[in-house]
């Protein structure tokens, strides 16, 4: 039973969907793994209040990658509000395997970059004082 849901896990890793970048995007964000300097730069385009793409790059291991692959396939055609109230429960009943605490930080990358990309994430004109990423 394990192995099934493992295999699913490496599929995602090794044929991520929404892999690749969006040029100009509303909505961006770096996120990091500090514990391990994995990556995950999730970008969104916005029309009218709902998430009309979005793409992701990054490196990492397998259950960072792969959260982040089915995560992004949520995004897609949702509001931002219904994305802002995504959860942790959410993100690790897509990924359907038992998260134990030290990867738990893996598995909620993404959700975390997502979360930033909402909250403060702007790439549209105006200027970000912080010059982040
Ligand atoms: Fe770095 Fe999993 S080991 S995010």
């Amino acid at each position: 039973m394990d192995d099934l849901y493992r295999d699913y896990i490496l599929e995602h890793y090794r044929h991520p969907h929404n892999f690749g970048v969006i040029e100009a995007p509303d909505l961006r964000w770096e996120g990091a793994n500090p514990l391990c300097g994995d990556r995950i730069t999730m970008m969104l385009a916005v029309r009218d209040g709902r998430i009309a793409d979005v793409a992701f790059t990054g490196r990492g291991c397998a259950i960072s990658q792969a959260s982040a692959s089915l995560l992004t396939d949520e995004l897609r055609g949702k509001t931002l509000d219904e994305a802002a109230r995504l959860t942790s429960d959410d993100v690790l009943d897509l990924l359907g395997i038992e998260i134990s605490p030290a990867r738990l930080k893996c598995a909620l990358l993404s959700l975390d970059t997502l979360e930033h990309a909402l909250a403060e994430g702007e790439t549209a004109s105006s200027t970000s004082p912080t010059g982040e990423g």
